[in-house]
């Protein structure tokens, strides 16, 4: 029941400007964009937290991994079960138990005593951002007019991206006085946000109707996007959901759809394996590695290279992503990327690192942050957004809830496993060879989305679901390849 269909009920869009409508819609909006900033404010936080807890906890290599990385396995467990709660409880009460998890998280990283309980909060608040972060979206494309839902969904990633932005400047204005508690506790705002404006709010027209409540289903619709022939449309929506009803795990692994469950499941982990999340939860770090000698210089170069571009490059993919494609966005994206870890691991390899004459930043430093810029804005104008509108687009109805929730885990499964062992790969083999190897990734990526990855640029979901339908047909034929293009 957790699938997003494309609009066959098409509903009208909201025209009050200033009336309910735009309000109810307005909510939806700010729900939305909470969920997305609880996940990026916790994901940029600890770039700037992590050099003062190592220092107060004592916390050597492998416990800073920990600390960083149990965000990511929270989240992971989180999504894994937030379709089965948003289907038994309801999207209304699921986002609740997120922003509610995750405040309960940051009141326990404020507070620990020790690395145990910071530990543990963070695999808290990873649960409440992975419950969310599978929540919200879901929210928002049920909620939304079909017209309107790309905006909506991309908002949420905008959202992220905002969330790291403030978590970078919240890190720059305590860092000199090194408030790390305050950093983390932060966070306790957000999610209590959403757990109070999400209480106020109705659950789904489609969830209503799911569990049998269709007078709630019909008031909800009347009261958001509202419009002409209610009925009609929340029949059509009922003949989505018995459509999308008995649908099994196994299906999501059927032959049919393997082949885009496979190319969902690749996005997902490329997205991660060419190094985002180590850059941004690291950054601080590699910073100092380069030669920005004083934590608030590390804070000010991650908050200029790492939050802002990252926010501003979001808004082009959002402006662009339908005009020139997804595949040609994630070639720029990867050839830029690859530039700029060249950049990073060649700085590391070859410039020198000490403070330059007049005290600042080193050259590798200086080289490091353009480099960054380069490499993050390639990112948000790419891999970042792009990925999650194919894994959106790319499944039948039927299988799109669970289809979601598998790409979903793989992306934080990946995330895991690059945070926590991004420090020890660094320490074994050398920056400049990880980020060497980072780029090597971004060039495989390159070419495996030139060979599997379809166009679905200004195609309807049925044209999609045709397209594989068609290269299934012309693989099953004695062709040694196949093109996507
Ligand atoms: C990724 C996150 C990443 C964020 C950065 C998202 O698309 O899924 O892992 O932290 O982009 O903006």
């Amino acid at each position: 029941m957790t699938t997003i269909e494309a609009g066959s009920t098409s509903p009208p869009k909201p025209k009050m400007i200033f009336g309910r409508f735009r309000f109810w819609m307005f909510m939806v909006g700010l729900v939305t964009i909470l969920t997305g900033l609880l996940f990026g404010y916790d994901q940029g936080v600890i770039s700037g937290a992590l050099q003062f807890i190592a220092a107060a906890f004592h916390l050597g290599t492998t416990l800073q991994e920990v600390v960083t990385s149990w965000v990511t396995l929270g989240a992971l467990v989180g999504a894994l079960i937030a379709g089965g709660l948003a289907d038994r409880l309801g999207r209304k009460p699921t986002m609740m138990i997120g922003g509610a998890l995750f405040a309960v998280g940051a009141l326990g990283e404020t507070l620990a005593p020790g690395t145990w309980i910071l530990v543990i909060s963070r695999f808290v608040i990873g649960f409440g951002v992975g419950v969310a972060s599978v929540a919200g979206p879901l929210y928002a494309a049920e909620m939304a007019p079909s017209s309107d839902r790309g905006r909506y969904v991309s908002s949420y990633q905008l959202a992220v991206t905002i969330g790291i932005l403030l978590a970078d400047i919240a890190d720059a204005v305590l860092s000199p006085g090194g408030h790390w508690r305050v950093m983390l506790g932060l966070s306790i705002v957000p999610g209590v946000l959403l757990v109070l404006i999400a209480m106020a709010m109705p659950d789904t027209p489609r969830w209503y109707l799911a569990v049998g409540r269709r007078a709630q289903a019909r008031a909800t619709l009347a009261k958001t996007i509202g419009g002409a022939n209610l009925d009609g449309r929340l029949d059509g929506m009922q003949a989505e959901l018995a459509e999308a009803a008995g649908v099994k795990w196994k299906d999501v692994f059927a032959p049919a759809v393997r082949r885009a469950l496979w190319v969902g499941i690749g996005l997902a982990v490329f997205q991660q394996v060419t190094g985002i999340n180590a850059v941004i939860y690291y950054s601080d770090k590699i910073f100092k590695l380069a030669g920005f000698t004083t934590p608030h210089g590390q804070t000010i170069a991650t908050i200029i290279s790492v939050g802002a571009v990252n926010c501003l490059a979001t808004l082009i993919a959002i402006a662009y992503i339908d005009k020139f494609g997804r595949k040609p966005l994630l070639y720029a994206g990867l050839v830029g990327m690859t530039v700029g870890l060249l950049a990073i691991a060649a700085s590391f390899a070859f410039l020198d690192r000490h403070p330059t004459t007049g005290g600042g930043p080193s050259i590798t430093g200086i080289v490091t942050l353009i480099a960054m810029v380069v490499y993050i804005a390639s990112f948000a104008f790419s891999l970042g957004p792009v990925v999650w509108t194919l894994i959106s687009e790319i499944y039948p109805n039927r299988i799109r809830g669970k289809a979601m929730a598998v790409a979903t885990a793989f992306n934080w499964g990946a995330a895991f496993i690059v945070s926590a062992s991004f420090l020890s790969i660094m320490n074994a083999i050398g920056e400049g060879t990880t980020f060497l190897l980072f780029a090597v990734l971004c060039i495989i990526a390159f070419f495996w989305v030139r060979a599997k990855v379809p166009e679905t640029k200004g195609k309807s979901l049925e044209q999609i679901q045709q397209a594989w339908a068609d290269l299934d047909k012309e693989h099953q034929e004695p062709k040694p390849a196949y093109a996507t293009d």
